[in-house]
C-alpha cells in the first residue's frame, strides 16, 4: 500500500519521543481495515517535516514512514497537492495556484515513494498506490520494478477535460498514471472524464474502460483498464460500536446537554471549502430568521476538524466560517440556548457514533466530494432506523444513496426546504428510506471494495503483447 499518509500520526512529546496515534481521515479508515488482514507494506509520509524513522510495526501492519523535509512539505503537501491538484480537481471551488517550483517538488516526493514501494515490493507483488499526490508513482515504479502489478485508486474527483486541461503538466500527471494496470474512481463519471483526458491529451485508444497504450513503434504495449469502484467503511464495525450500551447512553447524554430540542441536526466536516459549509449556515441562518426553525427547539451541531492549516484557502475558510457562527449565535442564541454548537476539534469514533445517533438530521452539503464517508458512517449508526440524511448530489454517495433527500446546495432555497423535509419526516416515512440506505451501505462495505478492485487488478493483463 502506498498513500500519503500513514494510518498513524507522530505526536513528539518534550523529551522528544514519538507517541503514534491513530490519523484521522476518510482514506485510512477506509484502508486501515483492510490492511489489518494482509500480510504487506504501508508505504507514507512520516507526518511531519524533517521526522526520519525506520520502518516500524503497528497492529500488524508493517509501516514505513518517508521523510520529508519542510520545504518539501510545503511545496508538495501544501502547494501542489493541496494548492494546486485539490482545487482543481475539485471543479475550481477555489483558484489552483500553478507554481513551478511545486511541481519539481511534487516529482521528486513521489519518486520517494516509488523508490520506498520497489524496495519493500516481493517479486512479482501487488502494490496499490493511493489519491492525488501520488500520480507519478505508477509509472515512476513501474520503471524501477516491471515485474510488479500496480493498481491505483484516486479517492477525489477526476475533473472534466476543459477543467483539467489547465493543469501545465497536464501529460505528465495522466503519463503517471497510465503506469498502472488498474486505475480506480469513486464515480462511472470520473473515470470517464479520465479516458477522455487520455484520448484527447495522449491521443491514445480507448474502448470503454480500456486504455490502449503503444510503444514508439506504434504498437500495442499495454492495457489500461480505468473504471469506478466506489469506496465505503467498514460498515458493521461501526454498526456495532453504535449499539453498544455505552454509545447509546452517551447518545441520551450529548441530547440532554444540548438541552433536549425537539430537532438536532448535525453536520461533521474536516474544515474544507469543498463541504460546503458556508451553504449550510447561510440555510440554516435564513430558516432561523423566517422563524421556519427556532432556538431553543432546533440547534445545529457542527463539527468541523481542523485540516490543512498552513494553506491560505484554508485559513480564510476558517474566518469565514466562524465570523458566521458568531453571527448566528449572537443573533438568535441566548443564555443557554444555542443556535449552533460548533466545534473545532478531532472526536474518537465512539463519540462520532454518539453523535451520529443523537442527531435527527444529517447534514451534507458538500459543493464537490469524491465520496463522503460521513454520510455512510451516519447510516451505519442508525440501527434503530431513524434519522434522516440530506445529501449534496454532488458527492460520489449520491449516486449509491437513493433514500437520502438530495439536494444542490447552490440553491439554498431547495436546500432549506429539505432540511425541513427532513426535520419533520413522520417515523415511518423515516424508517422506510433508512432501510433501504442501510442495505447499501451494510450490503456494500470496504472490504468488498477492497476485493473487488483487487480481483479485477489481479485479473488485467501485465505482460506486453509485443515486447
Ligand atoms: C481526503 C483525501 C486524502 C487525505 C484526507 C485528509 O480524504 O482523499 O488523501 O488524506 O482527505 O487530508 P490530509 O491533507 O490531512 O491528508
Amino acid at each position: 500500500m502506498v498513500a500519503n499518509r500513514l494510518p498513524v500520526d507522530p505526536h513528539v512529546d518534550a523529551h522528544g519521543s514519538i507517541d503514534w496515534q491513530r490519523a484521522p481521515g476518510g482514506l485510512v479508515t477506509a484502508l486501515e481495515s483492510v490492511m489489518r488482514n494482509v500480510d504487506g507494506a504501508w508505504v507514507g509520509w512520516s507526518g511531519a517535516p524533517d521526522l526520519d524513522v525506520p520502518p516500524f510495526e503497528v497492529d500488524n501492519m508493517w509501516l514505513v514512514p518517508v521523510a520529508l523535509s519542510a520545504a518539501e512539505v510545503e511545496a508538495h503537501y501544501e502547494g501542489f497537492s493541496n494548492a494546486t491538484l485539490w482545487p482543481l480537481y475539485h471543479d475550481v471551488i477555489a483558484r489552483p495556484e500553478y507554481h513551478r517550483p511545486w511541481w519539481d517538488a511534487y516529482r521528486r516526493v513521489n519518486l520517494r515513494f516509488a523508490e520506498a514501494a520497489a524496495e519493500q515490493a516481493a517479486p512479482g507483488a501487488t502494490v496499490w498506490v493511493h489519491d492525488y499526490q501520488l500520480q507519478l508513482v505508477p509509472a515512476m515504479l513501474r520503471e524501477l520494478r516491471p515485474d510488479v502489478r500496480i493498481g491505483f485508486f484516486n479517492h477525489i474527483p477526476f475533473p472534466s477535460l476543459e477543467i483539467f486541461s489547465q493543469l501545465p503538466w497536464r501529460r505528465q500527471v495522466i503519463q503517471g498514471l497510465l503506469g498502472a494496470d488498474l486505475i480506480g474512481f469513486q464515480r462511472a463519471g470520473d473515470a470517464s472524464n479520465f479516458v477522455r483526458a487520455v484520448r484527447r491529451l495522449l491521443g491514445a485508444t480507448t474502448r470503454g474502460s480500456i486504455i490502449t497504450l503503444t510503444n514508439g513503434h506504434g504498437r500495442v504495449s499495454r492495457h489500461v483498464r480505468a473504471a469506478a469502484f466506489p469506496i465505503s467503511i467498514d460498515s458493521a464495525s461501526f454498526d456495532a460500536l453504535a449499539r453498544t450500551p455505552a454509545v447509546q447512553l452517551r447518545a441520551r447524554e450529548i441530547r440532554q446537554e444540548l438541552g433536549d430540542p425537539e430537532v438536532v441536526l448535525l453536520g461533521v466536516d474536516r474544515l474544507d471549502y469543498t463541504k460546503g459549509i458556508r451553504h449550510r449556515l447561510k440555510a440554516y441562518g435564513e430558516l432561523l430568521a423566517e422563524g421556519r426553525l427556532t432556538v431553543p427547539e432546533c440547534t445545529l451541531v457542527q463539527v468541523a476538524s481542523p485540516s490543512r492549516e498552513n494553506v491560505g484557502t484554508y485559513q480564510t475558510l476558517r474566518e469565514d466560517v466562524e465570523t458566521t457562527v458568531g453571527r448566528i449565535n449572537g443573533e438568535f442564541g441566548a443564555l443557554g440556548q444555542t443556535a449552533i454548537h460548533y466545534m473545532h476539534h478531532n472526536y474518537p469514533q465512539d463519540e462520532m457514533a454518539a453523535l451520529y445517533l443523537a442527531a435527527d438530521v444529517m447534514l451534507v452539503t458538500a459543493l464537490r466530494d469524491g465520496m463522503n464517508l460521513v454520510a455512510k458512517e451516519y447510516i451505519a449508526a442508525r440501527s434503530d432506523e431513524r434519522g434522516a440524511l440530506v445529501l449534496s448530489e454532488f458527492t460520489g454517495a449520491a449516486d449509491e444513496l437513493a433514500g437520502a433527500f438530495l439536494v444542490n446546495p447552490h440553491d439554498i432555497d431547495g436546500m432549506k426546504d429539505a432540511f425541513m423535509q427532513a426535520a419533520t419526516l413522520d417515523r415511518r416515512e423515516a424508517r422506510r428510506r433508512m432501510k433501504k440506505l442501510r442495505r447499501r451501505v451494510l450490503d456494500n462495505d470496504v472490504a468488498k471494495w477492497a476485493k473487488t478492485f483487487l480481483a479485477v487488478l489481479s485479473a488485467s493483463p501485465t505482460r506486453t503483447e509485443h515486447p
